[in-house]
């Protein structure tokens, strides 16, 4: 699209911010008590309800306009017929393959995927059922009671999020976690482990990551000083695009499970860095998983841009970011095993979408995207809560609440915590008057005086926005949908930034500088050889050693 029939679409959209802002979300439900009616979109049990936000049914048609002037149609049928749509690292972008089935018939730049990626899925159900149950043992014979899978970003973040996420399913050995290159982390885990009983993951695309050869050798000298060197071969698996690499640190080739260069580190949960997900769980469940994310490709590929999740949950993103000005959004899952889905949504949306520069390599036209932060509910209630209520910026939030828990004995549980939910969201809209305020203290006995004096600390601005996801319950298929949803969301709104989602290089030059400082630390190189930045640290830590 050229750069000027953007520009003035954009600005459009910010104008309507402007006057949306000052008509207030309240006023949008006073002309239409109706408006969950309209809008609300599902897919299945999966309903996102963002009537809880300053869109008016012209704001939305205007965003949908931008959206298909953005040629948003157009991209996504490039990401799904396997185009080097990862310009700056010349990738073909098909996680969604990784879901797919044979039929759907996915190709990397024109090579079919779908048997490889079926060849993987099997290779991998076929170990994780013998872990399972126990024909695929430890050096001694033992059945292993624990998996310890080494991993950070990618590799980390959305198996470790899986994993607890589907706790309920979970009747395989113990799946333990660790990323950070502090040792207090492999320590900690270690502590309580049997290395005879143990088998660790070193999950890594590249594997040369730093933080996870760190802890993969620290792993293995845990295996070797307790059961000898011949005992790595038992106690080792390993998940890489790098399979070369993965030879050379010792790992049975038929204990190494493949992926591809088209698959990105944040997307990668459906490949084999989902084995310990899949040792956890079962295969079927896993593929229950896999079925929820294809469900929401199908959704994402054929519903009109008007129903389609993804697109709608990109467009309020936008909208909230460019639109209305609003630097974060809060992910609060009302559901306690997701409580790492806002960590994992920080890479996912923040690693794809924090960039400046657009596809044209010049600097992008508007603000780009949020933070994104979060916490469980009811516990965000009771620490962080006064500010969204009260703070000077608004923060969009993103409830997520399931209808059944896994635990039909507490159910009175489970009803305060969707009242909670409920009211939470009602209450950032509803706010309240300083008036409303003051009638309340004297209904409660204060004086005139007191009440006057107090209810402007305690009157709230309300009109403030959020959009609720709800599901019937957290299983395999549904966080299937959830994961893909956010996927494809992150998608849609680098379309609207015109930025690339698909590379990272912000995260390289503290890579780099960290291995010129290693000497440093080590006292192996003097600190003037650290730069006038860090050599005042650089003295300070060596003084406290
Ligand atoms: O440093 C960022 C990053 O490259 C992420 O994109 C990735 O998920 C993570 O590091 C881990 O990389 P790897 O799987 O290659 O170890």
């Amino acid at each position: 699209m050229p750069q000027e029939q953007r520009r003035h679409l954009q600005s459009n959209l910010v104008e309507r911010g402007r006057a949306a802002a000052r008509t207030g979300i309240r006023a949008l439900f006073d002309a239409d008590p109706d408006r969950f009616r309209a809008f609300t979109t599902a897919l299945e049990d999966l309903t996102l309800d963002y009537s809880k936000t300053a869109l008016s049914v012209d704001d939305r048609a205007a965003l949908l306009a931008f959206a298909r002037a953005c040629r948003l149609e157009e991209k996504r049928d490039a990401m799904f017929a396997g185009e080097r749509i990862n310009v700056t690292e010349r990738r073909s972008v098909l996680h969604v393959a990784l879901r797919g089935r044979i039929s759907d018939r996915y190709a990397a730049d024109g090579i079919p995927v779908g048997e490889d990626v079926e060849r993987v899925l099997a290779a991998m159900s076929d170990f994780a059922t013998r872990i399972r149950n126990g024909t695929l043992t430890s050096s001694a014979g033992h059945m292993f009671t624990d998996v310890v899978n080494i991993g950070i970003g990618g590799s980390d973040l959305g198996p470790a999020m899986a994993t607890l996420a589907l706790a309920p399913y979970h009747d395989g050995p113990r799946v333990h976690f660790v990323s950070n290159v502090d040792g207090a982390h492999i320590a900690d885990t270690l502590k309580g482990l049997n290395p005879s009983t143990t088998l660790f993951v070193v999950a890594s695309k590249t594997f040369t990551t730093v933080e996870t050869m760190t802890n993969a050798a620290t792993a293995r000298r845990f295996i070797v000083d307790a059961l000898g060197e011949e005992a790595v071969r038992d106690h080792f698996c390993a998940v890489s695009t790098a399979l070369d690499k993965v030879r050379e640190f010792g790992i049975d080739e038929n204990r190494t499970f493949g992926f591809w260069d088209w698959v990105g580190g944040r997307y990668s949960i459906w490949s084999a860095i989902g084995l310990p997900v899949m040792i956890a769980i079962g295969a079927p469940h896993f593929r229950s998983l896999l079925a929820g994310a294809r469900s929401m490709d199908l959704h994402f590929r054929h519903a009109p841009l008007e129903e389609n999740l993804p697109v709608i949950l990109g467009l309020v993103g936008w909208w909230h970011r460019v639109a209305l000005g609003y630097p974060s959004r809060a992910v609060i899952p009302y559901d306690q095993r997701l409580s790492r889905l806002p960590a994992y949504l920080q890479q996912l949306d923040m690693e794809s979408n924090g960039k400046n520069i657009g596809l044209d390599g010049n600097p992008t036209a508007t603000v780009t995207g949020p933070i994104v932060w979060g916490e469980p509910g009811t516990n965000g209630q009771h620490a962080f809560f006064q500010l969204l209520h009260q703070g000077t910026d608004p923060v969009p939030v993103e409830f997520l609440v399931a209808a059944q828990s896994h635990e039909p004995e507490l159910q009175e549980h489970h009803d305060l915590l969707i009242a909670n939910c409920l009211a939470q969201s009602e209450a950032l809209v509803k706010g309240r008057t300083c008036e409303e305020a003051r009638e309340q203290l004297l209904a409660a006995g204060k004086t005139p005086e007191e009440a006057a004096a107090i209810a402007p600390h305690r009157q709230f601005s309300g009109d403030r926005p959020s959009i609720t996801l709800c599901y019937r319950k957290l299983d395999p298929n549904t966080l299937g949908k959830l994961i893909a949803l956010y996927e494809h969301r992150v998608f849609v709104e680098a379309q609207l930034f015109g930025i690339n989602a698909f590379d990272q290089w912000g995260v390289e030059l503290g890579k780099e500088l960290a291995v010129g400082l290693l000497p440093v630390v080590r006292g192996e190189a003097p600190v003037e050889r650290s730069g006038v930045l860090t050599r005042g640290l650089a003295r300070t830590i060596a003084r406290l050693q």
